[in-house]
């Protein structure tokens, strides 16, 4: 594309003027925008950036392997595998309650993130994958009335606790430009086409208290739903699709004995911008070969359920 290939290279002098020989440092989740944002500041100042991937135990099966392998093996970019598992899930232990999960994720990245950032000697940047429609939102959203549904967690506020200068090279593009600098930049489709994955993870999946048995199920079945929706094509029709752990215990039968396993609720959606949504619709076919892929590869599953319920009136996650 010969528009993106002109702007890369106009990002990147960009940078390079705003940053001189001073160091940055990025918070990296894997998620698109923080993607785009790390390799293109890895390819306009190498060595001087250093990512900060906060692994929260509230990922999806493999993600982070997946993470490191990309950035540290293939890129070959400064990272940093903050191991901080124990710590959130310690502190998420008998809460329940949606915006206290939220909160206390949040709180706890932004300490973690300071906490290896601090660690950096000389880094005076930070670098955020802020895209324009966030710079839009923020801007007609301030000194209005206080609108918020769900506290979205992100590390706003944070450069200035930390005397740090914003970096924010993808301010001036949509999503669907910035998944084409990704594709300019090397970034597999896999990474490119990836569904948005909210920052507090699975524990919104997981209604009710999150336990380490609850989220290690979950991200099983979580697996299997994804890989059937890839093996039919789907994958690219679908805004987001995932697996929900209900906080229910039901009875089934399996062989000749009885069971006593958690319910699970199948989850997706297609939707422009994520403010408004529709259910997927599948075959009953494709529902009913995922159900029993789920039941019998999942052990403490036996009981699927498909939601079908529309945005609004509910919302994508289940928290
Ligand atoms: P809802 O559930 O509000 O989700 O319909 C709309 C979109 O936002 C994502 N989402 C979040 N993302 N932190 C995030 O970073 C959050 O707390 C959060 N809650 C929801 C959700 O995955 C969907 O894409």
């Amino acid at each position: 594309d010969w528009t993106m290939d002109a702007y890369r290279e106009q990002a990147i002098a960009a940078i390079r003027a705003q940053v001189g020989d001073k160091r940055v440092i990025c918070a990296l989740s894997g998620g698109v925008d923080s993607s785009v944002t790390a390799i293109l500041l890895h390819e306009a100042i190498g060595e001087q950036l250093t990512c900060v991937f906060v692994d929260h135990g509230l990922l999806r099966q493999g993600e982070a392997e997946q993470v490191v392998t990309m950035f540290r093996d293939h890129y070959n970019l400064n990272l940093i595998h903050a191991d901080e598992k124990d710590l959130f899930l310690g502190r998420l232990e008998g809460v329940s309650d949606p915006e206290t999960k939220r909160k206390i994720i949040g709180g706890l990245f932004i300490d973690v993130f300071q906490k290896y950032a601090n660690d950096i000697e000389g880094a005076e940047f930070l670098a955020q994958g802020t895209l324009y429609p966030d710079v839009i939102e923020s801007v007609s959203f301030s000194g209005g009335p206080s609108v918020t549904i769900k506290s979205h967690h992100n590390v706003g506020g944070l450069p200035e606790k930390m005397g740090l200068k914003l970096v924010e090279p993808l301010r001036e593009l949509f999503k669907d430009e910035v998944r084409v600098l990704g594709a300019e930049l090397g970034l597999p489709p896999s990474f490119i086409g990836r569904h948005p994955f909210p920052g507090p993870g699975l524990a919104i999946r997981c209604p009710g208290e999150i336990t380490r048995e609850k989220l290690e199920i979950l991200r099983r079945a979580d697996a299997v739903f994804i890989d059937q929706i890839r093996r039919h094509g789907l994958y690219d029709d679908i805004w987001q699709a995932f697996v929900a752990i209900l906080p229910v215990r039901t009875v089934g039968v399996m062989g000749d004995g009885r069971t006593y396993d958690f319910a699970c609720a199948l989850r997706a959606v297609t939707s422009v911008d994520g403010m408004t949504a529709d259910y997927y619709p599948f075959t009953h076919e494709f529902l009913g070969e995922t159900a029993t892929r789920i039941i019998n590869e999942v052990q403490g599953i036996n009981r699927v359920t498909y939601d079908i319920t529309s945005k609004p009136p509910g919302t994508i996650e289940w928290e």
